[in-house]
Parts: structure tokens; sequence; C-alpha cells
């Protein structure tokens, strides 16, 4: 007996013939004639119509049993069919019933909004969209290690658990195994020497640092693991625990960063695109999507990305005339709604916004000759804002220790890396993409919590 997917069979690439198939019923229906179930194995939106006959013994001894939900295997033939809106349906000769679901099963055939479904994380990989997304997630997965791989970057396993803080924002979550009721203290403070690691150690917030490292010696990597943010933000926009790409390569100055960047995303749209269109489709359809998703997808895959300094970015939204809920003055931190103006009505497109000022920016930038302004690049998109954060690494060991000490970060911590500027040390650069944020903008969905399977958020670490 052949072996082959419900998807592949749907999508054309199968030929008729006997089949053995195995899935999950979405509706079953009953006449006296004939039975209809639709079958999905969860390669594909749509199920397979099974044709049966209710005569057929191995149906009726279960019959009662086949709830939606259920699961069920079927011996049987693909035949072309007769019936409008579809292409192939499946003649039944033998049906076997292996897992039985009652009418209390909560994925009914009507519609469920995507908050129930968020209660029901266990169950909504089973339901359209939800399966949908999870198979681009998959599919956009090993798209990035194609890129990388076609382009020379090595995959680098960065250390989830970590001493150092990249971002320098204090926002991690501490790993400990000392009994926080009372800890061991010495000179009245908590005692970290008697800790598992005998220091302080948290979950990483980027794989950057350690990327460096690497890209220092091997010329070109990425990272593609979780990271972890104790950042209170409840938004549609953050997680607790996200996954990040991280490239870093050692000789790139901020064009080649931005360049490569582009390159990615653009590559990762047109693989999706290809291989992904029912499931696209589909989401496209749904009623909070944009409706013309793909179009614009296809577009953004043909274009040259915008750049724009923060200056004159700065200069476009005091010019605006738009009034914002927060103040433009150079300075400040890009708000969602300056992000927004700016790719929704400035550029109406993707734009990288680079040399932003130092204040607001991590300690690893490189600072320009300004000595007000480091070379970092965010890239932003349309509907979501920032989807990219990256920048030249400042490579001169005294400048970086200067920021170091400017900003008040524990010295000591970052020997290692100072010491990579002693060295050998050469210009670098490489860019953090979280790839959820990427995940909302393919497939339209408008809350991150539903393009990752278990969300973690301030409140919530259910399952
Ligand atoms: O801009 P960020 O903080 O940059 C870094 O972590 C650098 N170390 C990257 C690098 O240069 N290697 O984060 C990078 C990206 C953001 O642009 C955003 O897409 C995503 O990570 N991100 C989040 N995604 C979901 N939830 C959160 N809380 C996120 N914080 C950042
Ligand atoms: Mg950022």
């Amino acid at each position: 007996m052949n072996v082959t997917s419900i998807g592949t069979i749907l999508a054309g690439q199968a030929e008729l013939g006997a089949y053995t198939l195995s899935g999950w019923v979405r509706t079953h229906r009953q006449s006296k004639s004939v039975t209809f179930i639709e079958l999905n194995d969860g390669t594909s939106v749509k199920g397979l119509q099974l044709v049966i006959d209710p005569a057929l013994e191995s149906y009726k001894s279960v019959a009662a049993s086949i709830g939606t939900g259920a699961a069920m295997k079927a011996s049987g033939k693909l035949v072309p069919s007769p019936a409008k809106g579809q292409q192939f349906e499946f003649q039944v000769e033998e049906l076997e019933l292996i897992g039985a679901a009652d009418e209390t099963y909560p994925l009914q055939k009507k519609g469920h909004t995507l908050e129930f479904l968020r209660e029901v994380l266990h169950l909504r990989p089973r339901s359209n969209t939800f399966g949908a997304v999870f198979r681009i997630r998959s599919e956009a997965a090993f798209a990035v290690h194609k890129f990388f791989h076609e382009r020379g970057f090595y995959n680098l396993h960065s250390p989830i658990i970590t001493t150092s803080d990249c971002e320098g924002a204090g926002e991690m979550f501490q790993v400990t195994t000392l009994d926080i009721e009372s800890p061991p203290k010495s000179d009245g403070k908590i005692n970290y020497h008697e800790d598992f690691f005998r220091e302080k150690a948290h979950l990483t917030v980027s794989g950057q640092l350690e990327g460096e490292i690497f890209a220092l010696a091997l010329g070109k990597i990425y990272t593609f693991g979780p990271t972890f943010r104790a950042e209170n933000s409840n938004t549609t926009r953050h997680l607790s625990e996200f996954w990040m790409i991280e490239p870093e390569a050692a000789f790139y100055q901020l064009n080649e960063n931005m360049q490569l960047a582009q390159d990615f995303i653009v590559f990762l749209l047109k693989h999706l695109l290809e291989r992904c269109s029912a499931d696209l489709e589909f989401l496209q359809a749904r009623e909070w999507a944009e409706k013309d998703l793909l179009e614009n997808l296809k577009r953004v895959a043909e274009s040259r990305f915008e750049v724009l300094d923060y200056t004159s970015a700065v200069k476009a939204l005091k010019e605006s005339g738009e009034k914002f809920e927060f103040p433009v003055e150079w300075g400040i931190d890009l708000q969602t709604e300056h992000e927004r103006y700016l790719t929704d009505k400035h550029v109406k497109g993707p734009v990288f916004i680079i040399d932003y000022p130092k204040t607001i920016k991590a300690f690893y930038m490189k600072v320009n000759e300004d000595n007000k302004t480091v070379r970092a690049m965010d890239l932003l998109v349309p509907r979501l804002g920032e989807i990219i954060g990256g920048s030249q690494r400042e490579e001169r060991h005294d400048v970086l220790l200067d920021r170091i000490r400017e900003m008040n970060l524990p010295e000591e911590n970052y020997w290692w890396y100072l010491e990579l500027r002693k060295f050998g040390s050469v210009p670098h650069a490489g860019f953090g993409m979280g790839f959820e944020r990427f995940l909302m903008y393919v497939t339209g969905m408008q809350n991150i919590r539903d393009v990752i399977p278990f969300p973690r958020h301030p409140g919530y670490a259910k399952f």
C-alpha cells in the first residue's frame, strides 16, 4: 500500500490508486445511501473527503463513535471526484477507529475565536488557522538555515544560561538553586558563591556576545535559538520567551549588514510564498487579515528597502503634522506610533533606520565620528514596526571600555569581550531578527501569542 499525506494528495502530487490514510475527523455526515467524513492529517488546511458505503461492516460497527476530533485509519482508493469544489475523493474499503472523540471535544465545526483557542493550547494546532500558522513556522525555520548555509555562515549554538547581560537592560530571568526563602548571606548580601554556578546566572536575552567570539574565529556565524526577557510588556508584539536569529560577520560594516538583512527577508518571503501558498491564502482570507497580504509580501520581496538616518526620521516625524501621543524630539526612542508613521505613511514599505543616538542604544554599538550617534540599524516594517535590530560593533578597545564605564555596566563581566578587541580586532557587524515578529508579518496574525506554540508573557506560562 502506498504511503502519502493528505496535503500531498490535495496538492495534486500523489498518483491515483490505493492508499492507507490516517488522521482526525473534521466532519461526519451520514445519509441513507452514503456517508462522508472529512479527514485531516495535519498536512493541509483542507481535509480529504472520505466516501463510505453506510453498509460497510467496519464502518457500521464504529459509526456512533466517530465524532469530530476522532482519529481514524482508512484504506481505499484515491479517485477523481465528481463533486464540485474538490478534485479528489477517497473511496473507503476498510475503516478503523483509532481513538474516539465524543461531543465534548472543544473544537466543533463552528469557528472559534483566537482568544478561546489560546485557552486550549493543547488542541489549537488542530484548528485550520493554527495548523496553517505552525506549518508556515516550520517551513520558515528550515528556510532560515537554508539561507545561511548557502551563504557560508556556520550555525552556532550559543548558551541559554549565561552570566553576561548582552543588552545591558537588566531584564533577565535569574537561574538559581538557592533557597529563595532563606538564601545564604555574607555581609548582609546574598552569597552567590554558594549558588549552583558560584555566581549569579541568567537566561540569555541574546546570543550576540558569544556569537561575536565565534565570528572573530570562523568569520561568519548565525545563532537560532530561544531568548528570554523579563520585561513587563503585555503587548501584542512582546513575549517573555521568543526565538531569535542572530547572524554575525567579521569584516562586515553597516552597509553589508543591511544588505544581508534585506537579502535574508527577501529569501524567506520568496521561499514561503512558493512553499506555503495554500496556507498563506487561507490566512489571508481570515477576517482579521490584510486583504492584500500576499500582494504586499510579493511587492516587498521585489523591492529595495529604504534607508533613513535617525536624524532625518525625526525631522520627517516633526514635519508630518501628525498628532503623536509621545512628542518627538531628537534623542527619544521611537515609539510604535512613530515607527508606524514612518513605514505606513512616510516610506510606505520596510525601512532601515540607522545612526541612532548612543544614549538609547546598547553599549556594544560602534560610535560614529560625531560621538553622539552609533552605527545601529533597525528594520521597521509596515503594520508591525521593528522586526530586526542590529549594528556594526565597536571594535576599538578603548572606546568600548569608555562606553561600558559610561553606562555603569559591571566592567569585570566583560573582560573577555574587551579582550576580543585586543587580539586581532576587526570591524564586524550583525543583527537579530525576532522569529515571531517575522511570522506575524508573513501570516498576518495580529497577536504574537498566536505564532508561537506555547506563548509565555507576564502572568502566563501555562502548559
Ligand atoms: O533589538 P534587540 O533587542 O537586539 C538584540 O537583541 C541584539 N543583540 C541583536 C543583535 O544585534 N545580534 O532584539 C532583536 C529583535 C527585535 O528587533 C525584535 O524583532 C525581537 O528581537 N524582539 C522580541 N520579539 C518578541 N518579544 C520580545 N520581547 C522581543 N524583544 C525583541
Ligand atoms: Mg531593538
